[in-house]
């Protein structure tokens, strides 16, 4: 996750439980969509409420390969987890993260436009062309963690969300995957639907008055959640019992937007100082690929500089996690 999120992330160090919203949970069907055949109404929900279900956005192949990814990995690269020593400190009492896979894993590439929720995120950002890779990274609450309780929060926003008209498309998009099943007392993921609009929690949950609520997602293995980056949201703890695996994708917004009011928005900002990209994406020869992972923050644009040495690398904080 981006260091910049992190910060904004309120967990509770000292042991005790964060407060994990006003405790109003969501009584209602969790509505899902197949994004193969309900890609409009699917896109249609997000705009509404700043998020979207999609259901069966992998086969049980892909749901193999990547449990054996993680499975494989944590044993070979027990580091690249924060599993030696002490957790990564930047994602403590937040379980295990695998940072960036694809530095190394071209296996990986193929999910990075994935042909179920990939479409879905292309609409909303305004088409192919307008659509970034921002970042891709592995995380996994293992069995037993006990609870960390992590406070509602949004991720990354731009301050001028609150006055431009239209608000859509938003700046940064996120999508996780679940990889293993997330039913009752699994830690879920839980947002609180149409708070993209609001400065505070406190704010949406007075303005939204009896439409406020938490609602937390449950969904089999291969279930895919888009979220606007501004929404509220968190981790349910579950029963501190459970194991939960997801895959998390971050997109961005890329090119300048002109409305009719002609008020221009530019690209959006990188996400983090330190995410990097593979020099095999960041100058592959295929343009539009090139134009896919071509928001650089400035450790990229120096690690291109040098043709990708790996000595640049190792000195960066995650080069290598
Ligand atoms: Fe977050």
């Amino acid at each position: 996750m981006a260091v910049k999120l992190e910060q904004q992330t309120n967990l509770s160090g000292d042991g005790k439980l964060a407060n994990q919203g006003f405790g109003k949970l969501s009584d209602s069907e969790l509505e899902a969509f197949n994004p193969k055949i309900d890609l409009e109404r699917a896109c249609a929900f997000f705009r509404e409420f700043g998020y979207v279900v999609l259901s069966d956005c992998l086969n049980p192949q892909e749901i193999e390969h990547l449990n054996e990814f993680y499975d494989r990995t944590q044993k070979q690269h027990p580091e690249k987890w924060g599993l030696e020593g002490n957790r990564k400190p930047h994602h403590r009492h937040q379980g295990l993260i695998f940072s960036q896979p694809l530095l190394d894993y071209p296996e990986l590439d193929p999910y990075t436009q994935h042909p179920s929720s990939y479409p879905v995120v292309s609409e909303l950002l305004g088409g192919d062309e307008c659509v970034r890779f921002s970042e891709f990274n592995f995380r996994e609450t293992p069995e037993n963690a006990g609870l960390g309780a992590m406070n509602f929060h949004h991720d990354a926003v731009r301050e001028d969300r609150f006055e431009r008209m239209p608000y859509y498309p938003c700046d940064w998009l996120c999508a996780i995957h679940y990889l293993t099943d997330v039913g009752q007392g699994a830690p879920a993921f839980c947002v609180v639907p149409a708070s993209n609009r609001f400065k505070t929690l406190k704010e949406a949950h007075e303005s939204l008055e009896e439409h406020y609520s938490e609602v937390p997602i449950y969904g089999a293995a291969g279930t895919c959640i888009l979220y606007d980056t501004a929404i509220y949201h968190t981790r349910y703890d579950g029963d501190g019992v459970q194991r939960r695996r997801t895959w998390h994708q971050y997109y961005a917004r890329g090119g300048w937007l002109r409305t009719d009011t002609k008020y221009i928005r530019s690209p959006s900002p990188v996400l983090t100082d330190w995410n990097l990209f593979p020099k095999r994406l960041a100058l592959h020869p295929d343009e539009s690929t090139r134009r896919f992972f071509s928001h650089w923050n400035t450790a990229q644009c120096e690690w291109v500089a040098s043709d990708f040495d790996d000595t640049l690398r190792d000195a960066m904080p995650r080069g290598h996690q």
